[in-house]
This record gives structure tokens, sequence and C-alpha cells, in this order.
């Protein structure tokens, strides 16, 4: 006989009612007395738990009624309608065959561990409720993501994740490397001798798939890279992580109109996708987690982003410069107690924050009119501050080269890109989505190492 999910008996109930079922998964909890004990079981397939009860008429009673929180079981038996208890039914075992026990010092027991007591088990946290619903509402979110992407045609790309450049410009990269670093060659000059390396030349994990996206946006027009990215950063905040996975359409004939549009109409698209397809989960978010989520979210769905010009949001924000550790001023990079509180004090949304100065955006990005602010846009939203950042690209390959030489960068290290302006450059536009930044925003969970299954962090990389 094969196993029946839990998932399953809950959707079709009456199918199964009154019927034989057999069912695999690990015990939430136990307890007997003398003549039957109660098993609470998890399968995996459903946030519901199901209740078993067993008897003493089973060969194995005294055999089940020791096993502990976590062992492995699969249970044969009868479902029966319970419409007095607060579980709709549960299962009358026949048969309860052991899979596999669980040792008594099983790290989880039936209280509630705190976040950092289960990030030093994070190969077993997804087991508890909350990672559960975590790690269902992770996956469902990247499935939304590619749908939405699908659906408007646009091409999935796999860029690499070994490259040469360093897209944002910031350094923040970890390199790559086959040497023996504790014997490195040298040049007669004395430094590195790259040549001798794996690739012949220094290489390093990538930040962004950008660069790559735009190559195959002039082929396809419309495209998006879905992947893990890599930085070095020495951030050790709630929402840095040193491995996460980012969300990079790239659209060509869009100007940074059509690029905030399209940033919009994704994030509401997954979020009514979640709430449709997780609702338990959701439910338990907004109970547990984070109060207002589900009224914040339902928010979003019904109104239009706001948007701000940086010079605006400076003025906006200089008016509270009491309020911040870092005072503001134009020309600032703007912290996430900054962007906090634009979205979560001035416009109670999220906001697209558009037209930064030059001087504190990547080198790529299209140089306005004024010849001070480039046409960036950063989506702030409540509970996180930035979790998208994006811009229409410089498609002229002069202003570009000679952005590029201003800030030092090797023109023989971007010869693809350049060409790209060479050869029918078009008008583009794309954005970076950070996927662990969306999690948190979905599910309310307040640390990107609760979102991420084996996080990378400073001092941390464990599993
Ligand atoms: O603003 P960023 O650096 O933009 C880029 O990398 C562009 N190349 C994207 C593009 O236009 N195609 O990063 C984009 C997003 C941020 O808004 C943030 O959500 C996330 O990536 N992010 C991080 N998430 C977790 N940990 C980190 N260390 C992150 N750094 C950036």
């Amino acid at each position: 006989m094969e196993l029946t999910t839990v998932k399953e008996l809950f959707s079709d109930r009456e199918k199964y009612l009154d019927k034989e079922v057999q069912v695999g998964g690990w015990i939430r909890s136990i307890r007997d007395s003398k003549a039957f004990g109660f098993i609470v079981l998890n399968d995996g397939t459903c946030f519901d738990t199901l209740q078993i009860v067993y008897h003493d008429t089973m060969e194995n009673f005294a055999e089940v009624s020791k096993l502990n929180v976590g062992a492995a079981i699969i249970v044969k038996g009868t479902l029966v309608a319970t419409p007095e208890a607060k579980q709709p039914f549960e299962i009358q075992a026949d048969q309860v065959l052991v899979e596999g026990v669980s040792n008594a010092d099983y790290p989880l027991q039936k209280k509630r561990h705190s976040f950092e007591y289960l990030r030093t088990i994070s190969h077993l946290r997804p087991r508890t409720n909350t990672f559960q619903a975590v790690f269902r509402v992770r996956s469902l979110i990247a499935y939304a993501i590619h749908k939405y992407f699908q659906e408007q045609g646009f091409v999935y790309v796999h860029t690499p994740l070994i490259t040469g450049s360093d897209c944002e410009g910031a350094g923040e990269m970890f390199q790559v490397t086959t040497m023996d670093l504790a014997n490195v060659p040298k040049k007669d000059d004395g430094t590195v001798d790259f040549s001798q390396d794996f690739f012949g030349k220094p290489t390093n994990l990538t930040v962004s798939g950008q660069l790559n996206a735009e190559t195959y946006a002039m082929a396809f027009r419309n495209v998006y890279t879905f992947g893990p990215t890599f930085r070095a950063e020495n951030s050790n905040t709630t929402r840095h992580a040193a491995e996460f996975w980012m969300i990079e359409p790239e659209m060509a004939f869009a100007d940074l109109n059509d690029n905030m549009a399209v940033a919009e109409g994704m994030l509401k698209y997954v979020i009514r996708y979640v709430l449709e397809n997780a609702p338990a989960e959701m439910d338990f978010f907004n109970q547990f987690v984070d109060k207002g989520l589900l009224d914040r979210l339902n928010h979003v769905l019904n109104s239009e982003f706001g948007h701000v010009t940086y010079t605006e949001a400076i003025k906006l924000l200089e008016e509270h410069n009491d309020k911040f550790d870092y005072k503001v001023f134009w020309g600032c990079d703007l912290q996430t107690e900054h962007e906090r509180y634009l979205t979560e004090e001035i416009f109670k949304k999220p906001v697209f924050v558009t037209d930064y100065p030059k001087e504190i955006k990547a080198f790529y990005m299209k140089l306005n009119e004024d010849g001070k602010t480039v046409a960036a846009m950063d989506c702030l939203v409540p509970g996180i501050g930035e979790i998208i950042g994006g811009s229409q690209r410089e498609d002229s390959y002069d202003k570009l080269l000679g952005r590029m030489k201003e800030l030092g960068l090797r023109e023989e290290d971007y010869g693809f890109y350049l060409d790209l302006r060479k050869y029918g450059s078009v008008r583009h536009s794309g954005f970076g989505l950070g996927f662990e930044r969306c999690v948190m925003y979905l599910t309310g969970m307040g640390n990107i190492r609760d979102v991420v299954p084996f996080p990378r962090t400073v001092n941390n990389c464990d599993l």
C-alpha cells in the first residue's frame, strides 16, 4: 500500500474518510495512558499535523509508547472524523511501524525554541513549525517569480558564478583560485603571477549577473537571471549575507519608468501568489512572527507604490535629522535607518527612490541631463529598507567609456560590455531583487539568517 500524504488527507478528506490509509512521518509529540496513546505526526507535505490514536491491542504497543519526539514511523489505520475536536479528523491506528527511532537527546522538544538556538542546529530546524513555514514559502516565492517572468515571455538566462569582473565596482568579492596560498607564484616585480592560476587571470565569485544578463537582453529583449551571488561585505547585520540569491531582469527598449512598473508588478504578483497558495503558513506568521503582516501585505496589493527622487527624499529626511545616528545631507548614501524612516514613517508603503547622485552608484547607470544624478531606482519596503536596486543603463558608448575611465576601470576587462554599445545599442533597464530580503518581507522574519537554509555570514560557514 502506498503512503498517502497528510496534504491529500486535508485537501480531499471525503475521499479518505472511514477508509484505510497509510501515512509516514516524524513524531512531533507523543503521550500515552495505559490502554492507548496519542501521536502528533508531521509528514512534511503540509503545514498541518495529523493526530494518531493507537491502542494496546497493537502487538508493539510498548515499543511505540517508548518512542521519542523525532522518531520516524509508518502508520496504517482508518481516518475518522472528529467533529468535537480541534482537528477535523484523526487516524485510529491498526499498526505503527517504526522506521527509525530518535535518541532521547533529540535537540527539538515541544517547547518553543529561540531562533538563536535553532540557528545552531540548521540541519534540524526545518522540522519546526516556523521553519517549515519559512522554507515552504521560500520555495513558493521562487516558483512565483519564475512564473511571473515566464508568463511575460522573459527568457531565463543562467549567468556564470565565476567571473573576471566586479559588476558593482565595490571590491567586495570572494576570489577564486587554485593557487597554493602559502606559496603564490610571483612575477619579477613581486606581484602575484596570475598567469599560472587556473584561468590565467584573477577571478572571483559573481556579485551580480547583470553584465552578462545585459548581453542576452540585447538578443532576446526581455531576460532574467535567478541565481546565487556572493559578497564579501563585512556587514554583520540582520539583512546582509555573504551568499544570497538575486533575481535580475533586464529589458531592452525599457526606461526607468518601465523598470519600476515591472518591479511593482512582480512584487504584487508574488505577494498575491503566496497569500493564495500558503494561507496556513501566512496565518501562522501573522499570529506568531509579525502581527501586522497580513494587513500590511493586503494594503500593498491595494495601493500604488510611492515615488520620490533622491533629492526630494533628502529634503524630507533632513527635517528629521535629530532622529538619526547618521545625519542626512545631499550626496550621502542612504542608511537603513533613513530608508526605513522613509518607507515606514513618511510613505507607510513601498516606495521607489530615484535619481541618486552618480558618485554613490555603479558605473553602468545612465547619466541624467543634470550631469549630477543617474537614472537609478531603489525600492524600499517597511520592515527592511532596500529590497530592490536597479537602473536604466548607460547606452552611449562614449559616456560609458568616459565614466569607466573616471573610475579607473580597465577598458580591456569590459570589452564585451562596451561592444553592446557599439552594435545596436538600445535604451535598456533592469534591477536586482534580493531574494532573501523578499522572503523576509513576505514572512515578517526579522533576520536574514532565518530565511536561508544554511546561511553564510561573517565568521559563519557551518554545514
Ligand atoms: O543594489 P544591488 O547591489 O544591485 C545590483 O547588484 C545590481 N547589479 C542589480 C541589477 O540592476 N541587476 O543589489 C540588489 C539587491 C539589493 O536591493 C538587496 O535586496 C540585495 O540585492 N542584496 C543583498 N541581500 C542580502 N545580502 C547582501 N549582502 C546583499 N547585497 C545586496
